[in-house]
């Protein structure tokens, strides 16, 4: 995932991307209805927790709470550009997703939610500022963006588009918006605003899978060669300086190739994916309860959180991920997805030697670093060392 260049010394320096989260209760502000099956969910964030929320357009948040008796905790991308006591999120029903479906049936105004910090690296390049200086985005020279979203995917997007439009006079921002139909378009109103606001600058493109609209280019799924027609007819793909793409596994990467077959440098493309669209138990095995015999042939990884040091033993025959080891020490050890999509559990390896099942949030510079998903990885040597504060 992307990080930011340092902000000027005339400024706040900007939230680190993958500064240490921490859950605090927020009360629910209002809950507003985007469509049938997507809401708008704003916190009140008091003044005393301001510093714990400054946070980047394109970042997230995990929310926490108990449902049916078990904690769950799930993230969703932050839908504003910064502003000063408040965080938005969107919601949209994931069908038979348990917190999804919850939330946009019973959340109220008046309710309290755990929220987590923001975090993530789903961030423009340029140089930004966060909560209380969103207008100090650099793009002087480079002001051309591009954003594929499909569904909920715009969430991050909306936010980065309306703070870099707002930010410079020349900044270009085009979106392509692909939902199934036109009720199921999420911010209608918003996009149709920031088209008015910025009729030269914004360019928005709803491709409807399932509407027939009257450009067959804007009719039906993104595949690779609509993908195509788009990039060489509608976008202004020679002068984009920063490509966004955020949506279902499939459209992301096969963006992303189609990006990198015509050459558009890895560094060029951020990327977010809210799931690995593998089929399986969402949480991963973050939370699976092992038992540890004391004489059974076990791993044992120790490893270094907000300057305390833990251990905990994992039996071998277990084959249970780091993170799942290390929440039955400390409850507090930080996971968001526990998929290998978000980056919250990243770790760095001291000690010992990890394997790595999926790891879609790390850039190759981290994983030389020795970076790793605790969520992922499981140990390959008798002891493991590793440090969440790295
Ligand atoms: C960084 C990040 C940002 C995100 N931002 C947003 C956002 O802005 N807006 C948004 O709406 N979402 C966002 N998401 C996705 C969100 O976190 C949740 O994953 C989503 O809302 C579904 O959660 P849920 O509890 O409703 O579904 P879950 O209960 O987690 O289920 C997810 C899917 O798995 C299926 N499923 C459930 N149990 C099983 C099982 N045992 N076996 C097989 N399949 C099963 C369900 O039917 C459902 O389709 C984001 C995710 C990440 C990682
Ligand atoms: S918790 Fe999301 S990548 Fe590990």
């Amino acid at each position: 995932m992307p990080s930011t260049a340092p902000a000027s010394a005339a400024t706040p320096p900007a939230p680190s991307p993958s500064r240490r989260t921490a859950f605090h209760p927020l009360t629910v502000a209002g809950v507003r209805r985007l469509t049938e099956d997507a809401i708008e969910v704003t916190f009140a964030v008091p003044e005393a927790l301001a510093g714990s929320y400054d946070y980047l357009p394109g970042q997230y948040v995990a929310l926490r709470t108990i449902l049916e008796g078990r904690q769950i905790r799930r993230s969703y991308s932050i839908c504003a550009e910064p502003v000063p006591g408040e965080i938005r999120v969107a919601i949209k029903r994931d069908l038979g997703g348990k917190f999804s479906s919850w939330a946009n049936e019973h959340l109220k105004a008046g309710d309290v939610l755990d929220v987590m910090s923001p975090s993530g690296g789903f961030i423009s390049k340029h140089p930004m500022n966060g909560l209380n200086h969103p207008g100090d985005l650099d793009v002087a020279g480079e002001d051309v963006f591009v954003a594929v979203a499909a569904g909920s995917g715009i969430t991050p997007v909306i936010a980065i588009a309306r703070t870099v439009l707002a930010s410079s006079d020349t900044a270009r921002f085009d979106l392509v918006y692909a939902n199934k139909a036109a009720m199921d378009v999420m911010f209608l109103e918003e996009l149709a605003d920031l088209k008015d606001r910025y009729p030269s600058r914004f360019a928005l493109h709803h491709v409807l899978s399932r509407e027939q609209r009257i450009s067959p280019l804007l009719s039906g799924r993104i595949d690779p060669e609509k993908l195509a027609t788009l990039i060489d007819s509608v976008l202004p793909t020679p002068q984009v300086d920063e490509w966004f793409l955020c949506g279902p596994f499939e459209l992301v990467q096969m963006c992303r190739d189609t990006l990198a077959d015509r050459g558009v440098p890895a560094g060029k493309i951020r990327f977010e994916l809210f799931s690995t669209g593998q089929p399986g138990r969402p949480e991963g095995s973050a939370g699976r309860p092992v038992a540890v015999d004391p004489g059974a042939d076990s791993y044992s990884i120790t490893f270094r959180l907000d300057g305390l040091q833990g251990k905990v033993a994992s039996p071998t025959h277990a084959r249970e991920s780091i993170l799942n080891a290390a929440l039955r020490a400390r409850p507090d050890v930080p996971f968001a997805c526990a998929g290998g999509v978000c980056g919250t559990c990243r770790a760095k390896i001291v000690s010992g030697t990890v394997e790595m099942e999926e790891n879609y949030a790390l850039e190759p510079d981290e994983l030389e670093k020795g970076y790793v998903l605790t969520c992922q990885s499981r140990p390959t040597s008798r002891e493991v060392t590793v440090d969440y504060d790295a």
